[in-house]
C-alpha cells in the first residue's frame, strides 16, 4: 500500500521566495505579506483544503554575493524585504485548528535560552502545532550584521548546532518534570519547585545555568526539521531531525539521499520511520494538461532571470558575475549550501556554465516546475512517494493564492481517490499526526535529557 502523502505550502514572510519574479504577476497577492489578513486568509485556505502545514523559510542577511552588491536583490525583492516568520504564527493559529507551522530559525545568532522560550510559547499558543526547521545560515552578510567578519566554516556550523541542540533539549525536556505544574488553588501552589530543575550546561560554545522559563508545552520539543544534505548535514539530520527537507530533480539522487539518511538514523539507534522525508517541488496545474501548460507559459513571462541568479549566487556562495556565459563555473571553497552545488553538478555535470544554469531556471529558480493536469501531478507525487520513499512535499508558491487553490481543487481529490491522502485531519499535536505520539520517542537523543519519563512516549 502507498504511504500517506503530506503536503506543506512552502513560503516565506516576503514577496520573492523561490520562484523569483512571480510576485509581479497581476493576480499575485503576495505584496500583502505585511498584513495579518494576508496570512490569516492564507492559513484558512490551506486548512479548508486539508494541507498539512505551512512551512516558512527564513534567511538572516541579504543576498549580496552576485557582483558583491545587494542592489539586484533589493530591486527584484529576492528574499528582501523579509519579516520575521514567528510573528505570523499566533494569528494563523487563531483561525485554524489543525494546520501545522514549520518555522525556520537560524540558531547561529541567538542564545538557546531565549530561543527555547519563544518556541515553547508558540507550541503553547498553537496547541502543539509547531515544527522548527533548524538552520545555521549560509551568508557572510548575516555574520557582518552582528559584528563578525564572516560566517563560520561549513562543518563547524553543524558542530555548533549539535551543542545548541543539547542545550535546548535540556531546557525543553529536562527542566520541568511531568507533573510539576499543579495549579492547586486551594493550597496556593502553582508548580512544585522540587520538580523544576535548573540545567547546568558547560560546553565549548554555550554556558547555561538556568531554569527554562516556560512550563511544558504540548510537544515540549517542537517537531524537528532539517534541510541540508552535505555529508555533515546528513550526519546532523540522522541524529536530530524528525523531518528532512531535500531538493532534487532526479529520482536516483533523491533515493540515495533518502536511503542514506534513514540508514544513518538507524545506526544512531533510531527507526528508519522515525525520519520523514519531504521533497521540495513546484506545481503548476489546471483542469486539463493544456490549461496547465497555458498557465505555465503565462507565469513564465514574469519570472526574473536576474533575481534567480541573485538567489542562486547567494545560496551556492558563487559570484556568477565572475564567469562568462559559457565558461565552466568553479565553486571553489564555498561555505554556503553544499547540497545545492552537488545537485547542480548532478543535474548538469561538473563543468556546468552560467548559461546552463540560466536555462534551468525556467520559472525563477533551479527548481523546475511540474506542469500538468491534476491527474498528471497526482501520478508524479505518488511515483516519488513509492519509488523514492518520500513522505511529503514542500510545495513552493508560484502565484498566490491561486497556486494553492489549484492544488486543492485539482490534485488533492485525486490523491484522496487513490487512498494516499487524508479526507479529514487526525486529532492532536503535529508530532501526534506525523508519528502517533506528541512527545519525542524515547530513542531520540533529545529524550535522554529528560528528568521524568513521560507516560505517553513510546
Ligand atoms: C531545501 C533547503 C531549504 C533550506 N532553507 C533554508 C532557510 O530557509 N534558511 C536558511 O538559513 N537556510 C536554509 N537552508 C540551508 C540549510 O539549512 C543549511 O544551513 C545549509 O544548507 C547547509 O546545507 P548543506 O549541509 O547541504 O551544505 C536550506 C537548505 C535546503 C537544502
Amino acid at each position: 500500500m502507498s504511504r500517506q502523502i503530506r503536503l506543506n505550502a512552502f513560503d516565506m514572510n516576503c514577496v520573492g521566495h523561490i520562484q523569483q519574479g512571480l510576485w509581479a504577476h497581476p493576480r499575485d497577492t503576495s505584496t500583502g505579506y505585511t498584513t495579518l489578513k494576508y496570512w490569516t486568509d492564507y492559513a484558512r485556505r490551506l486548512e479548508a483544503g486539508l494541507f498539512d502545514g505551512i512551512f516558512l523559510a527564513d534567511v538572516i542577511g541579504i543576498y549580496d554575493v552576485l557582483g558583491g552588491s545587494y542592489e539586484a536583490a533589493v530591486r527584484g525583492a529576492v528574499q528582501v524585504p523579509v519579516n520575521d516568520p514567528m510573528m505570523l504564527v499566533p494569528a494563523m493559529a487563531a483561525v485554524t485548528e489543525h494546520l501545522a507551522f514549520g518555522i525556520t530559525a537560524n540558531l547561529t545568532y541567538e542564545q538557546p535560552y531565549l530561543f527555547a522560550r519563544r518556541m515553547s510559547t508558540l507550541d503553547h499558543l498553537t496547541g502543539g502545532r509547531i515544527g522548527w526547521n533548524i538552520v545555521t545560515g549560509y551568508l557572510d552578510s548575516s555574520a557582518r550584521a552582528v559584528g563578525l567578519t564572516g560566517q563560520m566554516a561549513h562543518d563547524d556550523r553543524y558542530d555548533l548546532a549539535d551543542e545548541y541542540m543539547e542545550v535546548v533539549y535540556k531546557l525543553w525536556e529536562g527542566s520541568w518534570e511531568d507533573g510539576a505544574v499543579l495549579r492547586d488553588r486551594a493550597n496556593h501552589i502553582y508548580a512544585e519547585p522540587a520538580k523544576v530543575h535548573p540545567i547546568h550546561h558547560q560546553g565549548r560554545q554555550y554556558k547555561v545555568d538556568a531554569v527554562h522559563l516556560s512550563e511544558p508545552s504540548p510537544q515540549r520539543t517542537p517537531v524537528l526539521y532539517q534541510a541540508g544534505s552535505s555529508p555533515r548535514g546528513r550526519a546532523f539530520a540522522a541524529g536530530h531531525a524528525e523531518c528532512v527537507f531535500v531538493n532534487g530533480q532526479k529520482m536516483e539522487s533523491v533515493q540515495e539521499i533518502v536511503g542514506d539518511i534513514r540508514t544513518r538514523a538507524v545506526t544512531q539507534g533510531r527507526l528508519a520511520d522515525d525520519v520523514k522525508l519531504f521533497l521540495g517541488a513546484t506545481i503548476v496545474t489546471g483542469r486539463t494538461t493544456k490549461e496547465a501548460q497555458e498557465k505555465f507559459e503565462d507565469y513564465r513571462r514574469y519570472a526574473s532571470s536576474e533575481a534567480a541568479l541573485v538567489h542562486a549566487a547567494a545560496s551556492m556562495g558563487i559570484d556568477f558575475d565572475k564567469f562568462d556565459l559559457d565558461e565552466p563555473v568553479e565553486a571553489g571553497n564555498s561555505a554556503a549550501i553544499i547540497s545545492n552545488i552537488t545537485a547542480m553538478n548532478r543535474a548538469a555535470g561538473p563543468r556546468w556554465t552560467k548559461r546552463l544554469l540560466l536555462e534551468q531556471m525556467v520559472l525563477g529558480s533551479r527548481q523546475q516546475p511540474w506542469v500538468g493536469s491534476g491527474e498528471d501531478i497526482a501520478e508524479r507525487l505518488i511515483a516519488w512517494s513509492d519509488q523514492a520513499g518520500i513522505d511529503g512535499f514542500n510545495l513552493s508558491r508560484t502565484v498566490v493564492p491561486e497556486c494553492f487553490d489549484d492544488i486543492i481543487e485539482q490534485v488533492i481529490p485525486i490523491l484522496q481517490d487513490r487512498g494516499v491522502y487524508k479526507t479529514a485531519y487526525s486529532p492532536g499535536p503535529l508530532r501526534q499526526k506525523l508519528f502517533g505520539t506528541p512527545r519525542l520517542p524515547i530513542r531520540h537523543i533529545g529524550a535522554t535529557h529528560r528528568t521524568s519519563v513521560p507516560t505517553e512516549s513510546p
